[in-house]
């Protein structure tokens, strides 16, 4: 098990962002495929293949899919994900910049399966290249005949639009990008069983698919390729392939596409190897997920359950490696800043938990830290996880929770000698208390 592209086998290829080009490579076989079939056949075919959804928490998409009415009787909506917003990923944005068409296809094909006929596609405000060449897709698709009336001669309609987000973290989350697409502040909305599911009331209050950009490009492959042929690979459990976006102290950082079930070390050694020093850290799956040390990543292999029972997620595939010149204590401070930014404020535990973790990693970080910082930390993180209005308050909590169980010790250095155990390293004791870090947040 290794690299396996499947999604991302013709982004190399010159020109694939034309429809002719991609026409040339099979483009558009999965639409033509799933316009002669019944609709429940599509769901039936997502179903086989056993794909999850890859924006994070590998929810099965068919059940997604099967959820919508099976009626013309109200409008129907597809959005697609498009918001990438957690650190360390970023394989999204390759799929829109480089392969337009395979997710465009892909949201046509949902379109069908779902009896929507409008499609959204919420694209992070940042991305502006990324939808230019998005928009030219959508438009060489109309000139075509795959959207619009009546596609391919099946009497249905489709129309696709795209819509711009503003750079928040939040609009990611499913409710909170219904909100701001229909104009409203991006913030979430109730979830079940407290409120009706997106695929009964979502965007308008009408039954709303939501499904991120490498799912619709999985479920094109599986339409153009067959579900058999995909869930061949991967694990029982976890089937077919996962982008990771590969960042930190590597050699080649960048996508890569890996067969489900493969060696977290397999990545590392086909992403060149840790550079600078040897491996301390990676967190597998963006910025939300559980830090784990050198010594863990032996026993994780890439896939939801082997992640899951190591104590991470495979999440986005956010796939953040660090040497042993990393400061634990520095970037679990800077996590927590980025967490207490994004933070919408809707909710009190997420609005003043996430500025009080990061008020005490600060102070831990600048030298100032007290004793019973840690366990002041992950109470407050109890109080937090679990206990939010959405999932960016137990976002906020799950990294600085596994960094003080995999690093308890640097935490504790810390606190202990005011100043980080990394640096202490190149400074003999005695000149310990000049440590550059300090020296700067001194000033
Ligand atoms: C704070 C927060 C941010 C999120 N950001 C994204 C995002 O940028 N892209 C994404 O696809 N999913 C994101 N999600 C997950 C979505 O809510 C949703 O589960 C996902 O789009 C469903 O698609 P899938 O079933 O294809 O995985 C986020 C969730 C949370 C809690
Ligand atoms: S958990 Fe955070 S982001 Fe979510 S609603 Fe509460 S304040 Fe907003």
């Amino acid at each position: 098990m290794a690299i396996l592209n499947l999604l991302l086998e013709h982004r190399d290829v010159p020109g694939i962002t034309n429809i002719d080009v991609w026409e040339a490579h099979g483009g558009y076989e999965g639409l033509k495929r799933a316009a002669a079939m019944e609709r429940q056949a599509i769901v039936d075919e997502v179903k086989a293949s056993g794909l999850r959804g890859r924006g994070g928490a590998g929810f099965p998409t068919w059940i997604k899919w099967n959820g919508l009415p099976k009626n013309y009787d109200q409008p129907h909506y597809v959005l697609c994900n498009a918001d990438e917003g957690e650190p360390g990923t970023f394989k999204d944005r390759e799929m829109l910049l480089k392969l337009p068409h395979a997710i465009v296809e892909g949201i046509i094909i949902a379109g069908l399966a779902t009896y929507s006929k409008v499609g959204y596609i919420y694209i992070r405000g940042e991305y502006t290249e990324p939808a230019w060449q998005v928009r030219k897709a959508i438009d060489q698709a109309y000139q075509r005949g795959y959207l619009g009336k009546n596609i391919l001669g099946t009497g249905h309609d489709f129309d696709l639009y795209i819509h711009m987000g503003a750079g928040s973290y939040e609009c990611g989350e499913e409710s909170a990008l219904m909100s701001s697409l229909m104009g409203e502040r991006g913030n979430p909305r109730l979830k079940f069983p407290h409120a009706p599911l997106p695929t009964v009331a979502g965007v308008w209050q009408a039954p709303t698919l939501i499904n991120n950009v490498e799912t619709y490009c999985a479920a094109r492959w599986v339409l153009a390729n067959s579900a058999e042929k995909y869930a061949s690979y991967g694990t029982e459990r976890s089937k077919g392939t996962k982008i990771m976006s590969v960042s930190g102290h590597i050699a080649r950082p960048g996508n890569y596409e890996v067969e489900m079930g493969t060696p977290l070390m397999e990545l590392l050694h086909q992403a060149g190897g840790v550079i600078n020093g040897r491996l301390k850290a990676v967190i597998p799956g963006g910025s939300s997920v559980q830090i784990k040390t050198a010594e863990d990543c032996e026993k994780i292999n890439l896939d939801y359950e082997s992640c899951g029972a190591n104590g991470t997620l495979l999440g986005s595939g956010g796939f953040m490696v660090f040497n042993d010149l990393t400061d634990i204590v520095q970037l679990m401070k800077r996590t927590a800043e980025f967490y207490m930014h994004e933070s919408c404020g809707k909710c009190t535990p997420c609005r003043e938990g996430t500025r009080w973790m990061f008020k005490v990693m600060d102070r831990i970080a600048s030298g100032a830290g007290q004793q019973g910082d840690i366990e002041l930390l992950l109470s407050i993180a109890s109080q937090v996880d679990g206990r939010s209005y959405c999932g960016l308050g137990d976002a906020a909590c799950w990294p600085i929770v596994g960094a003080i169980k995999a690093f308890r010790s640097e935490f504790e250095y810390w606190i202990e000698h005011k100043c980080s155990p990394v640096g202490s390293r190149f400074f003999p004791p005695q000149v310990e208390a000049v440590n550059p870090i300090l020296a700067l947040s001194a000033r």
